[in-house]
Formats: C-alpha cells, sequence, structure tokens
C-alpha cells in the first residue's frame, strides 16, 4: 500500500502537528515543553475482548463530546474486531478507530487472524500491537511483535507497540534493562511519530488498580526517550510514549502531566464514555 495512505491515516488522528520528517541520526532531543507543543497527547481505548453491538453507542457518546468539546488530544478507541467496521461508521471520522492486534501476513491460511490489511480495509487507521496479554497468552516474542508492526505501517496503520516489566522484574529492578530490550526487538527500524507510538504498560499494573508513581513514571519514559533517541535520533524525539496500566478519571491529570508522557493507552476506564470522557479531557488540562 503507497505511503500517502499511511499519511492520510496520520490526518485522521491529527498528527498534523508531528514534527516533519525527520532523518535518523544523532541529534539532541528538543525539550519537553517545546515537543509537547508539537504532538498532541494521544489517548488509546483498548476494549480487549469486550463489547457487543449496543457498546456502540459509548463510541457514539465520546465521539461526539470530542467533535465539540474539541480536546487538545488525538482519541483512538480499539474495540474487538467485531464492532471495527460499525465503530468507524459510528465515529465518523470525529474519533478514530483502531484493532487491537494483526498478523503479519496479509492473508492465507491462519483460521482466525486478522491482516493489518483487513483493518485497514474496515476504516482502522491504528493498531495495537505486543499488548502484554498477547506476549503471555499468545507467547509473542519481540520479532513477531517488531512483523507485526512493520506491516501495519506497510497498510497505513499507527502502531502502538507495547512493552513493560512484570513484577518480578520491577522487584529485582530489571525493569529498565527489560523495557530497552524489548524496544531494541519489537520497534522496526524506521520507526517515526508518523507511523508509531510506544505504550508502557508495567504488567503489574494492568487491571489491577495499582500503579506506578509518577517519579517512576518520569523515570521510566525518561529512559524509553533515550533509548528512542540513541537510536532513531530526531525522529525518536517525537514519536509519543504513553502510558498505560489503570489509568482512570482520577490520576489521569497526574500522569498525563509526567515527563515524557505523551498519552495513555486506557483498558476498563476506556469501556463507557463516562469514565473515559475524564481522561480524554485531562489531556487537555496538562
Ligand atoms: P487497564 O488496561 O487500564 O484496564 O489497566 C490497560 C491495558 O491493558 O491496555
Amino acid at each position: 500500500m503507497s505511503e500517502s495512505r499511511g499519511i492520510s491515516t496520520i490526518c485522521l488522528l491529527d498528527f498534523s502537528t508531528s514534527a516533519p520528517a525527520a532523518k535518523a541520526g544523532p541529534a539532541e532531543p528538543r525539550p519537553e515543553t517545546f515537543r509537547r507543543m508539537l504532538v498532541k497527547p494521544l489517548i488509546a481505548g483498548n476494549w480487549k475482548m469486550n463489547g457487543l453491538a449496543p457498546a456502540l453507542a459509548e463510541i457514539e457518546t465520546v465521539a461526539e463530546i470530542v467533535s465539540t468539546s474539541l480536546p487538545n488530544a488525538d482519541v483512538l478507541v480499539c474495540p474487538p474486531a467485531t464492532l471495527v467496521h460499525r465503530a468507524v461508521q459510528t465515529a465518523a471520522g470525529r474519533i478514530a478507530v483502531g484493532g487491537q492486534d494483526c498478523r503479519p501476513e496479509p492473508s492465507g491460511a491462519f483460521t482466525g487472524d486478522i491482516s493489518a490489511e483487513m483493518l485497514r480495509d474496515a476504516g482502522a487507521t491504528a493498531v495495537i500491537v505486543g499488548h502484554s496479554e498477547r506476549r503471555q497468552y499468545h507467547g509473542e516474542t519481540n520479532a513477531l511483535v517488531a512483523a507485526k508492526a512493520q506491516v501495519a505501517w506497510r497498510a497505513g496503520l499507527l502502531s502502538i507497540i507495547c512493552i513493560g516489566e512484570t513484577e518480578e522484574e520491577r522487584t529485582r529492578e530489571q525493569h529498565l534493562k527489560v523495557c530497552k530490550d524489548q524496544l531494541a526487538g519489537s520497534v522496526p527500524e524506521g520507526a517515526s511519530a508518523n507511523n508509531a507510538a510506544i505504550a508502557y504498560e508495567p504488567v503489574w499494573a494492568i487491571g489491577t488498580g495499582k500503579t506506578p508513581t509518577i517519579a517512576q513514571i518520569g523515570a521510566i519514559h525518561a529512559h524509553i526517550r533515550q533509548c528512542l533517541v540513541s537510536r532513531f535520533g530526531t525522529a525518536g524525539t517525537d514519536i509519543r510514549i504513553l502510558y498505560g496500566g489503570s489509568v482512570k478519571a482520577s490520576n489521569a491529570r497526574e500522569i498525563l502531566a509526567a515527563p515524557e508522557v505523551g498519552g495513555a493507552l486506557v483498558g476498563g476506564a476506556s469501556l463507557t464514555a463516562a469514565d473515559f470522557h475524564p481522561i480524554i479531557a485531562a489531556a487537555s488540562a496538562t
């Protein structure tokens, strides 16, 4: 698929404020405040295996609120594959719709799987890859996640590449190394703000109500930024780093204001407009 299709994807999510195309190479990262002015936060909802047709009403409500309140955020909802097409119709361009996974091959004998091209065909403009639940329940490796991210770009989708340590790794203070290794293995060459976002999701914070402290979030996001810049140069300064794991109305503002946090990947609190909207609104307040 042509690159121009990828660019139109970016426009739908209003990445037009992203930095101009930059060549990889050594670069000084720009000050955090300047980057925040250039790149809007991305607030993405991951519905996981939740949602039947009536849940489309929640998308309608969120889309309506977004179109009238014009928050300073790109808003994305990733429903289950069965709802992607109807979600796109419901959203009608007011918010973006994405998938939760894709297989690297464009088509073939892979019963039950879905390709990036199929998601794009259904109207999606983004896809989550390498979520810890995929890594855990489907044995996904870094190499497979990188392959998925790459096909997603070819199909014109923004890929949200997930990384994050387990509780045991955090206890053993291995989290910096784990995230560095996951970034090195899961993020393909050519990553930029136009085709990728990173979601840092500590496994122990997902669906548990536990969150790292703001200082811990700031420290690991700074580490992730450093890894991206040392590998991608200027392009690495603008890739959004989302925080995920028990984000909710009551903690969103503080988390989104932390250094190097460029948005949120929200699970449980994205299932209803009542819970999701305050998180979107918090992005405007940071
Ligand atoms: P949670 O899930 O917000 O329910 O913790 C986040 C995620 O898994 O993406």
